[in-house]
């Protein structure tokens, strides 16, 4: 605990001196979620709030596409990645050869990149999205049929819910991808009245079995307006830890799984990395000049 509390306080005092905010995802521990960042949320909250960040540095507690999204919106700003490993498998799955590849395939059909990408591959796409608004911004480009890449699940969950026929990736969350239809049923038997929250990462039939799909701040919205007596959030362990603490009148059952990519977030490598200014995000200025556009495109067609 002394040692957490050092950190704490160094990382508070670091922040003054450096002129630094923390952006943290909903994925964090508690310790990082509610001790030392300024702005908590998804990634579509964490892209937006980059937008308007008035700070020289900025510190992104989450992953790598995460840090780069930031770096993409605030070119002059030092983006800083408490742990250059902290990656995403669906980020890792996929290359900018694949998306030309498939642009090759499928003339005139749209590219649609989740945000959990590269930039490299987001400089490769028409528009990016992410699980907060895929239903959204699918919708506004007005077509029947788009390359959404690189998560298969998203993609079929997606579809489902416009009708947009898909061309996809055979990309996967390594978190969500576990989760069965067969966890949610023995939830149900459990825990009776149990509300089942699922992200739309999870395969189509888990998505199916639920009761409400959503980005991670889309579950904690449903948990603070609807207040059910018992939840279940399939998605990361996390989360329910963070929404916990601010919903202690709810009961949450928790079928977690943990991002080994998310947890390389600690508090003294936020320590380190605001002391040591390390490790900073660059991007190729070529790269980034139309990474940035499919970032910007999403953030225009809102909300
Ligand atoms: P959200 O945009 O829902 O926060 O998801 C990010 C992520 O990495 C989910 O696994
Ligand atoms: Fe990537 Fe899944 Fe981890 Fe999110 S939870 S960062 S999608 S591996």
């Amino acid at each position: 605990w002394a040692t957490m509390t050092d950190d704490v306080d160094a990382i508070l005092r670091l922040k003054r001196e450096r002129n630094a905010v923390i952006l943290a995802h909903n994925y964090m521990t508690p310790e990082i979620y509610h001790g030392v960042a300024d702005i908590v949320g998804d990634s579509l909250a964490l892209a937006r709030e980059a937008t308007t960040v008035d700070a020289d540095v900025i510190v992104l507690a989450g992953v790598h596409f995460m840090a780069e999204t930031a770096k993409l919106l605030n070119p002059a700003k030092t983006v800083l990645i408490p742990d250059i490993n902290s990656g995403c498998s669906l980020a890792e799955s996929i290359t900018p050869e694949d998306v030309r590849a498939l642009r090759a395939k499928h003339p005139g059909v749209p590219v649609v990149t989740y945000v959990n990408t590269s930039a490299a591959v987001k400089a490769e796409s028409d528009i990016c999205c992410t699980s907060g608004n895929a239903v959204h911004i699918i919708e506004s480009l007005g077509v029947p049929e788009v390359i959404m890449i690189p998560d298969q699940y998203l993609a079929a969950n997606i579809a489902a819910q416009t009708g947009v026929q898909m061309i996809t990736h055979p990309g996967s969350c390594i978190v969500h991808e576990r989760f069965t239809p067969a966890d949610i049923a023995q939830m149900r038997i459990d825990y009776p009245g149990v509300e089942v929250l699922a992200h739309p990462e999870c395969p189509r039939p888990v998505v199916e079995a639920a009761d409400f799909a959503g980005s991670t701040a889309q579950m904690q919205d449903y948990v603070e307006k609807r207040k059910p007596l018992k939840v279940a959030l399939m998605t990361e362990c996390s989360m329910s830890d963070n929404v916990a603490q601010s919903n202690p009148d709810v009961d949450f059952v928790r079928p977690c799984n943990l991002c080994p990519y998310m947890k390389l977030n600690t508090l003294a490598k936020i320590r380190h990395s605001l002391e040591t200014m390390t490790t900073q995000v660059e991007i190729d200025p070529e790269v980034a000049e139309r990474a940035r556009a499919a970032v910007d495109r999403m953030l225009q067609v809102g909300p």
